[in-house]
């Protein structure tokens, strides 16, 4: 098949694309608002965008807690989100008040971050502090929502010891979780591994 994202016309019940770019990696986002209520969300339009400076940056469709928040705290930190943290991941999905608390809702605990005020999400395997950089908004041409790309530095960076297999990160046993389209999220499935030419 063959469409044109200006006008849509894909003919399917759900918009393809983002069955298509994947598996994307989860930023699950905590970040504390001006009053110091934590705020958890996971965002799939996430990546590491570069090292030295090392950039990661989120798209958020819609001004949402987490871009407010970092925002006006000008910190966040991006956990990894597991397979085993499945249903929690999904709970701070949740559209609430912006004084929930999403570590509560999902029965997760807090973990002091060191050089910034944002808690970590203590039963995830590593975490990026990050001190927030700039909003990139995004042109809204093809749709009446406005998206904006968040960029952070990352600061510091926790790794969970039991990760690390003779000085690597040992990926595949963290079992990253991951988005794909519609309501499926992934789980890899292997490493194949080959030297750069
Ligand atoms: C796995 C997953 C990935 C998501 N990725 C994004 C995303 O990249 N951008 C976005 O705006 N919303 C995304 N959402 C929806 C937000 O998580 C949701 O709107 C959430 O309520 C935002 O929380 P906040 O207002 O506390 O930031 C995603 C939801 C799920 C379940």
């Amino acid at each position: 098949m063959y469409y044109e994202t200006a006008t849509n016309d894909h003919g399917l019940p759900h918009d393809p694309l983002k069955a298509l770019v994947a598996p994307r990696p989860i930023g699950w986002i905590s970040s504390l608002d001006a009053k110091g209520t934590p705020n958890l969300a996971p965002y799939s339009f996430f990546n590491l965008l570069s090292t030295h400076p090392t950039i990661v940056g989120f798209s958020s469709a819609t001004l949402k807690d987490s871009q407010r928040n970092i925002e006006e705290t000008g910190e966040f930190v991006c956990n990894f989100a597991s397979v085993d943290l499945i249903d929690a991941v999904n709970i701070t999905s949740k559209h609430v008040a912006a004084d929930i608390d999403e570590f509560e809702l999902a029965g997760l605990h807090q973990a002091p971050s060191r050089l910034i005020s944002a808690p970590r999400v203590r039963e995830a395997r590593a975490h990026l502090e990050c001190e927030y950089l700039k909003t990139v908004e995004l042109p809204s041409a093809e749709g009446p929502m406005v998206w904006s790309l968040v960029l952070g530095r990352v600061l510091a960076v926790h790794i969970d010891d039991r990760y690390l297999k003779e000085g690597l990160v040992d990926t595949l046993a963290m079992e990253p979780l991951t988005r794909m389209g519609y309501m499926d999220y992934g789980v890899l499935g292997g490493v194949e591994t080959r030297s750069r030419p």
